[in-house]
């Protein structure tokens, strides 16, 4: 509105002086010396300075409205890195997920982290980006208010699987979102091999590997039926292999596999969790089921 208000003064000025001063075809004279105006001078600064004066005071008031979580936000840690987002969610034993999942209607206050570069956060439906990075706590807050699946981009080049670094956030209604949670949090208290399953799918394993006891069929990653015989071509035993291949994927690459493709996000997860993983990775394998 106040561009279109400027604009049309502006246009409407220059075009009224270059029909009113514009000097006949033969007239060859100097115009006449002028000095500057300062009352219009100091007009034309003073009016734009109280318009971005004004501008900025309600901007600022909004952004500070924006970024209030409340007193009672859904907290989810975020955790960004080349080229995997991981979620995790303090308020319900650190949960953890491959996508993001929210209740409908609840102020959520993300807190962002990188292990390694500079990311940015991005559900274009949420209307705000936040970047990721390297030694801060960036934060951002937002209410959802549409069921449905959205992408989660990182919307800062951040290396070769930049464009691939993507996943879901999924709104949810609460009662269904409380059911979300409650399932998993049974399921990672329950029996080892629950547990294990619950964390592998969680966080995304299946999307990348075989693993016929969790019907996992992708073929991005190696094979983790294959875990046994990969753990002697590797020279260390079974269980010390499995948790290393977890959190440091680079120590060891299958053949024929790259390096730096196996997210290093899994580093974060809680020791439980990780725990209860390696653990179901040794005993699916072992067993071929
Ligand atoms: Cu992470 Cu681009």
């Amino acid at each position: 509105m106040i561009c279109v208000a400027i604009f049309a003064v502006v246009a409407a000025v220059i075009a009224y002086s270059i029909w009113k001063f514009r000097a006949p075809p033969d007239d060859e004279s100097d115009g006449p010396p002028i000095h500057g105006h300062t009352g219009l001078e100091i007009t034309w600064t003073a009016i734009p300075t109280a318009l971005v004066v004004a501008i900025a005071i309600v901007s600022a008031i909004v952004l500070a409205k924006n970024g209030d979580a409340g007193s009672n936000p859904l907290h989810v840690d975020v955790t960004a890195q080349q080229f995997a987002w991981s979620f995790s969610y303090p308020g319900h034993a650190n949960l953890t997920s491959g996508d993001l999942r929210l209740p409908l209607g609840r102020k959520v206050e993300l807190k962002l982290r990188s292990l390694d570069v500079i990311h940015s956060f991005w559900v274009p439906e949420f209307g705000q980006k936040q970047d990721t990075v390297p030694g801060l706590t960036t934060k951002l807050v937002i209410t959802p208010d549409r069921v449905g699946t959205y992408p989660v981009i990182c919307t800062e080049l951040c290396g070769l699987g930049h464009a691939v670094m993507r996943t879901s956030a999924i709104v949810m209604p609460a009662a269904a979102f409380e059911a979300w949670v409650n399932k998993q949090g049974k399921a990672l208290a329950g029996p080892a091999g629950q547990a294990g399953k619950t964390v592998f799918v969680n966080n995304g394993c299946n999307s990348c590997h075989t693993l016929k006891a969790a019907g996992a069929t992708a073929k991005i990653g190696p094979d983790l039926d294959k875990l046994p015989a990969e753990a002697k071509g590797a020279g260390k035993p079974l269980d010390a292999f499995v948790h290393e291949s977890i959190v440091n994927p680079n120590a060891y690459v299958a053949p024929g596999f790259p390096k730096n493709v196996m997210p290093q996000t899994f580093s974060q997860l809680p020791k439980s969790q990780l725990d209860a993983l390696v653990r179901y990775l040794v005993s699916s394998s072992r067993s071929g089921r």
